[in-house]
């Protein structure tokens, strides 16, 4: 493992008792996970204490050191065991997991540890264009390949399967027969930056609600 920033482990304990404690799993550029962390920055339950890569030149990893969240990288073999992710979270009294753009499957041990307090995004309304091998681009250009009209984006529950965890949330797109991958990631980018915070908020705060 090898971790950045780790001063404010301290902000993690002296917290006011009630707030809870987001760690954010990101492998590629993290625009999503700024955006969380944005968001999150004043709000008065919820606090972004982690950033978590299995990527060494992820540039999520970059944002996470401009906006001061501590940061880590697991290896694949550290992420397939889990045990040294679960110890980092634990030291970091995590309550809430966030994918935003993590690439590798959630260890078992992980699953166990934060029954429906981990979520996912996924840019597409699944269960179309979901799976093991569906991510990033390569979504949209099915998308657009199979002469789609509309796309989206869902936001769910992680379970053993990959993108099949309970839908929390799901919006859509038009796709016009004009339109690229690249215009059509660029609307679903959009969808992601004005619903993923709000979404996340109004989860994490009536999972603490229901504690
Ligand atoms: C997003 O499209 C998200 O839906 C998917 O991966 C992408 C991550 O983008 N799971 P970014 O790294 O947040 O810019």
């Amino acid at each position: 493992m090898q971790r950045f920033a780790h001063f404010s482990l301290l902000c993690a304990y002296l917290h006011p008792i009630m707030k809870r404690n987001i760690a954010i799993f990101a492998s590629g550029s993290g625009s999503n996970a700024e955006n969380i962390i944005r968001y999150l920055k004043n709000n008065s339950l919820l606090a972004v204490q982690l950033v978590v890569s299995n990527k060494i030149d992820a540039f999520v990893l970059e944002r996470a050191r401009r906006l001061n969240v501590p940061s880590a990288v697991f290896s694949k073999k550290e992420w397939e065991s889990g045990k040294e992710v679960l110890a980092l979270l634990a030291d970091y009294r995590i309550d809430f997991i966030v994918l935003a753009g993590f690439l590798l499957r959630i260890p078992d041990s992980l699953l166990h540890a934060y029954p429906d307090k981990i979520i996912n995004i996924h840019p597409s309304l699944l269960p179309k264009f979901g799976g093991k091998g569906m991510y990033g681009d390569k979504v949209h250009e099915a998308v657009v390949a199979s002469g789609e009209t509309e796309s989206g984006i869902t936001i769910h529950y992680i379970n053993e399967h990959y993108d099949e965890g309970g839908v929390i949330f799901q919006t859509t797109c038009p796709v016009l027969p004009t339109d690229t991958a690249a215009d059509v990631a660029a609307k679903v980018h959009a969808l992601e930056y004005a619903h993923y915070p709000r979404i996340i908020e109004e989860v994490f705060r009536s999972a603490v609600a229901t504690d």
